[in-house]
């Protein structure tokens, strides 16, 4: 553990030691409204509730995030009794989601419980300092203390995890909140009209309320798990069309997966939207498949210089790829066009359309790069791989030639190698994004 976690952690812990305190002196009231027995339902009920939100936590298809309903729990909890209690609800939730679920390292779900206690806690006091009272339940006045109480929560929380990771793993910060939590803030916003219906029906129905609120919830999970599972078959079926090609030579044996897991490394450190990152993964992955003809499999085996006449077969490949994939609805369009161009070369002296500079897709570009740098890698029948440095060099001379030097500046940037990729899992290939499944 390097020294600024170390210093990270004990302001953490300090700080949710303070918050706990005044938590307890400040805000751990029996709310008036409720009876003590009333109390003791109401918090084992909350309880159960964050547990079950947390425990049937799905993960989204937006790179590795889990998305739960435990935090409109705990704004429900906070709101009606205050901060003390949600955060020992929280944490205690938390402890038992990290370790027994996810079986988080010790030093990572007890980060995770100090976090989530000081996120309850300034979200908290910000509400009751911007005008909120705790259980008033008061249209409109209340909701701007509640959007309050929500980006507090937001901030604090996305702050602490992304310090946390970056200290941790020795990377900015920033940028791991941005790669991460930039995108939360959008449901964080949208949740509010959920959390308002949540303490209405809380206030009517008390926790029977809360029970109807989960129902629906409970559906819409189960339809969105239908559509995980549709998207991780649709995977399987790519990987396996692309592994029964490449079996037939051996030289090429997981080259396109690698090429795909560069592509999306290069194009995720381009800052490209998910949606965009996705489609070239997918395209690179599927770029050579049109290389499943009969000619091709001679061709790509061959140890001595292709002919003229050969070379003109293997440049039909990113055509028959591209036609191929447009049999699928999901590739036709974004993704064909990236695997068509992905032999173009940045001076326009390319193939098939010879396209030049931006005409040639961007996904393109970060391909035909992702692929010289695993082609030469890798050994092939007609010479040695080259090692990691002078496959990098190749790829700086030619930039502005053949490559296109933006992609070219952003390899030099990250830890584009071979080994870099070892403990990747194979390419997350989901699909684009739900607006654009089949109707
Ligand atoms: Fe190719």
């Amino acid at each position: 553990l390097g020294v600024r976690f170390r210093i990270y952690f004990g302001i953490i812990i300090l700080l949710t030691a303070v918050s706990y305190f005044f938590a307890y002196n400040g805000y751990s009231y029996l709310p008036e409204h409720i009876s003590a027995n009333r109390f003791l339902i109401g918090l084992g009920v909350f309880f159960a509730l964050s547990l079950i939100s947390f425990f049937l936590s799905i993960e989204l298809l937006t790179g590795g995030s889990t998305l739960s309903v435990a935090s409109l729990v705990f704004f429900t909890l906070n709101f009606y009794f205050g901060p003390f209690w949600t955060m020992l609800i929280a944490a205690i939730s938390y402890f038992f989601w990290n370790k027994f679920c996810l079986h988080k390292e010790f030093i990572k779900y007890f980060h995770n419980m100090l976090q989530i206690s000081l996120s309850v806690f300034s979200a908290g006091v910000v509400f009751y300092l911007t005008g909120g009272r705790f259980g008033v339940l008061n249209f409109p006045g209340v909701i701007f203390p509640l959007m309050m109480m929500l980006m507090t929560y937001f901030t604090v929380n996305s702050l602490a995890v992304s310090c946390a990771i970056g200290f941790y793993e020795g990377i900015s910060p920033f940028w791991v909140w941005y790669d991460n939590c930039r995108w939360q803030l959008f449901y964080t916003v949208a949740s509010l009209p959920l959390l308002l219906l949540m303490l209405y029906l809380y206030q009517e129905m008390q926790e029977w309320g809360i029970i109807l609120f989960f129902l629906p919830l409970m559906m819409i999970r189960q339809a969105y798990l239908h559509y995980v599972k549709l998207k991780q078959t649709y995977k399987e079926t790519v990987l396996t069309l692309v592994k029964g090609i490449e079996a037939n030579d051996p030289y090429t044996s997981g080259h396109s997966e690698r090429v795909s897991i560069y592509a999306r490394n290069l194009a995720s450190a381009m800052n490209l939207p998910y949606s965009e990152v996705e489609k070239i993964e997918i395209a690179a992955i599927l770029h050579d498949v049109g290389k499943i003809g009969g000619d091709y499999h001679s061709l790509i085996r061959k140890p001595a210089k292709l002919t003229d006449e050969e070379f003109k077969i293997i440049q039909q490949h990113p055509v028959l790829s591209a036609n191929l994939v447009s049999h699928i609805h999901f590739l036709r369009g974004d993704i064909e066009n990236i695997i068509r161009h992905h032999h173009e070369s940045y001076s326009g002296n390319g193939y098939p359309d010879g396209l030049k500079g931006e005409e040639i897709p961007l996904g393109s570009r970060i391909i035909m790069v992702s692929d010289a740098y695993d082609a030469m890698t890798t050994d092939r029948p007609y010479r040695k791989a080259l090692s990691h440095q002078q496959a990098i060099e190749e790829l700086q001379r030619y930039s502005g030639y053949q490559f296109d030097p933006k992609v070219i500046e952003v390899v030099l940037k990250i830890r584009l190698s071979k080994d870099s990729i070892k403990g990747e899992e194979t390419p997350r290939i989901v699909m684009v994004s739900a607006t654009e499944s089949p109707a």
